[in-house]
């Protein structure tokens, strides 16, 4: 078991999962993405022509899910019964309905229980996992818990960034309907009793990250 479990929640387009895997790369911890697991299973859903919509539906496909995450920082991947799908899972069409996938709430239970485990195994000094509900239900023991956030500006300029390809208005409505939407499943925008607010919105890169570097020193 990790020793020191560092939990960090926000927002898209925040940074969390770039700052978060730098830092643990720096900090010889293993790293856990639980967005990529609820992508993983949308895809897994898209794939078997299941109505996302279909909350029974989606709640059937979750005790059956062979899912497998690289937590090595160096070495990410996600795969879905044997099949690598790093790539895909941030595709259009499966950001389009990690949402709906995201709110049901036998996903909800049975991908928190399957973080639980995969934080009780990781053999590394430590571990930073981040999501949206880390911070308060996956690991509220966590040594270290931090909401990073960011303006909405500065959420939307890096996401424009990313992907240079789509027009500024649809990254900041497509931006504003996935906060509005997963915001309603849990509260990511406020940090909890204890969290440590990291505000990104005047930082780099490197200084976020370093700055998340120092709240673990601080904490653990
Ligand atoms: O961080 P991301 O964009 O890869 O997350 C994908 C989706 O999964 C997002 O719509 C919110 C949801 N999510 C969640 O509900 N709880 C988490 N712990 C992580 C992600």
């Amino acid at each position: 078991m990790s020793d020191i479990v560092v939990a960090v929640d926000g927002p898209a387009g925040s940074g969390k999962s770039s700052v978060s895997r730098e830092a643990a790369r720096r900090l010889g911890f293993a790293y856990l993405d639980t967005g990529a697991a609820y992508r993983a299973l949308a895809w897994h859903c898209l794939d078997e022509g299941v109505d996302v919509e279909d909350a029974t539906e989606v709640a059937e496909r979750v005790a059956a899910f062979d899912y497998a995450i690289g937590m090595q920082p160096d070495h990410y991947f996600v795969r879905v019964g044997g099949e690598d799908i790093t790539p895909d899972i941030r595709e259009p069409r499966v950001t389009a309905v990690v949402s709906a996938v995201a709110r049901v709430p036998e996903v909800r239970a049975g991908l928190t229980a399957l973080f639980r485990r995969l934080i009780a195994e990781a053999s590394e000094p430590g571990v930073i996992v981040e999501g949206r509900d880390i911070t308060t239900v996956v690991a509220p023991d966590a040594a270290v818990r931090v909401l990073l956030t960011a303006s909405p500006e500065a959420r939307m300029a890096r996401r424009s960034a990313e992907l240079s390809a789509v027009s500024a208005e649809a990254t900041a409505q497509q931006l504003a309907s996935r906060d509005a939407q997963d915001s309603r499943v849990v509260d990511f925008m406020n940090a909890a009793d204890g969290v440590t607010t990291l505000d990104s919105t005047d930082l780099d890169f490197e200084h976020t990250v370093q700055a998340l570097i120092d709240i673990v020193r601080a904490g653990a």
